[in-house]
């Protein structure tokens, strides 16, 4: 049994440890905010916030997060209005919006390291997001915004 919690619930999981967090985060827990993208780390698609630091849930085995606190795109705010969510749709960033909680999480968890952040930093930081409907100057425009 793992337990941890997930936007400030507690949650025992009775399942391999090595089932990817994704999986528990959308099949057992009911979460579907958080997308699959790849499977493999490489699109962050379906990345969270474990201890506040932005991960990617599908390389994540449900044994990494034993203890941990686990925050998805549906526990950002309880409002939804986290100043990233605000910024997203005051600039309308999504087109398709598929990867867009995985940028949102992201960049959120960016601000907590980079409060005024550069492009460069949006640009090092979010590069390992992609989004096929290339809205990257829409995002790169509301972490400014959500920074400002
Ligand atoms: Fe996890 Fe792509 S689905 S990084």
């Amino acid at each position: 049994m793992t337990q941890f919690t997930i936007n400030g619930r507690a949650v025992s999981i009775d399942a391999d440890e090595d089932t990817p967090l994704l999986w528990v985060i959308r099949d057992d827990i009911g979460l579907t905010g958080t997308k699959f993208g790849c499977g493999i780390g490489m699109c962050g698609a379906c990345t969270v916030h474990v201890g506040g630091r932005a991960t990617r849930s599908c390389i994540t085995p449900l044994s990494a997060v034993d203890g941990a606190e686990v925050t998805t795109i549906e526990g950002l705010d309880p409002a939804g209005q986290h100043p990233v969510q605000k910024a997203w749709l005051d600039l309308q960033a999504p087109q398709c919006g598929y990867c867009q909680s995985g940028q949102i999480m992201q960049a959120a968890a960016m601000l907590k390291d980079f409060p005024t952040p550069t492009d460069q930093d949006i640009d090092a930081t979010m590069s390992g997001n992609l989004c096929r409907c290339m809205t990257y100057a829409r995002i790169r425009a509301a972490i400014k915004q959500a920074a400002a």
